[in-house]
């Protein structure tokens, strides 16, 4: 098996937050050209897509994963300047602090309580990170909470994980709870054509009520 590979499948093999943190931190430096170049993740590009249709260039944003800014990559170069990046790991963090695309840095893990304002944001993104042994279903509750009432969290999630890790039901107990409502979702894509091409992603949009 490729380095890279085995790169991959090792996050997906964390048995905590911590032992995930830990392997992202170790992953940090080879991440870009690993996921980006090698397996052509497309994911960041297509949510970014989605985002600049329901979401305007002065909004300030929260990249919730934002891992080592390979969305901010794609926000900044859209036009968007007010960026905070949150993520789970410090070495990620401080790959993508490296890139003067972010205005703040906070490790947090989502699924806990988060530690921003209520409707701090006027839009959260949010790539890669609800996946397989990532963050949980119920990190939208507080995603909820720090976002402005019409305002927008923008999402990736595998199809396999909406179904079989408890997005479904959460996504729909909010709505049926007035929190959000849909606002758009893509069809199925290949977010890792080169590496992974059994996996197959969606891009959710929901606006805050
Ligand atoms: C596959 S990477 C995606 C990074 C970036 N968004 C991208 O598209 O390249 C997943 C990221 O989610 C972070 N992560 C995993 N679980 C998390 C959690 N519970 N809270 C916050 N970040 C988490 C990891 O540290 C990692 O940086």
């Amino acid at each position: 098996m490729q380095e890279s590979h085995r790169r991959v499948q090792w996050v997906y093999e964390s048995t905590s937050d911590k032992d995930l943190e830990d392997r992202y931190d170790q992953w940090a430096a080879d991440y870009d050209n690993d996921l980006a170049t090698e397996f052509e993740w497309n994911a960041p590009q297509n949510a970014t897509d989605v985002f600049i249709k329901h979401v305007d260039k002065q909004a300030h944003i929260l990249d919730a994963g934002a891992g080592t800014g390979l969305v901010g990559e794609c926000l900044v170069s859209a036009g968007y300047k007010d960026l905070a990046a949150m993520d789970l790991s410090k070495g990620m963090l401080d790959e993508a602090e490296s890139k003067n695309l972010y205005n703040s840095f906070h490790q947090m893990a989502l699924g806990g309580s988060l530690d921003f304002a209520t409707d701090e944001f006027d839009a959260v993104i949010g790539v890669g990170v609800f996946t397989q042994g990532h963050a949980p279903a119920n990190s939208f509750d507080e995603l909820a909470r720090i976002t402005k009432p019409g305002g927008f969290i923008i999402f990736s999630l595998r199809v396999d994980t909406y179904e079989s890790a408890g997005f479904k039901q959460q996504q729909t107990s909010m709505e049926e709870s007035n929190i959000w409502e849909l606002a758009e979702m893509t069809e199925e894509f290949q977010p890792l054509p080169k590496g992974e091409p059994e996996v197959w992603h969606r891009i959710w949009a929901y606006r805050v009520k």
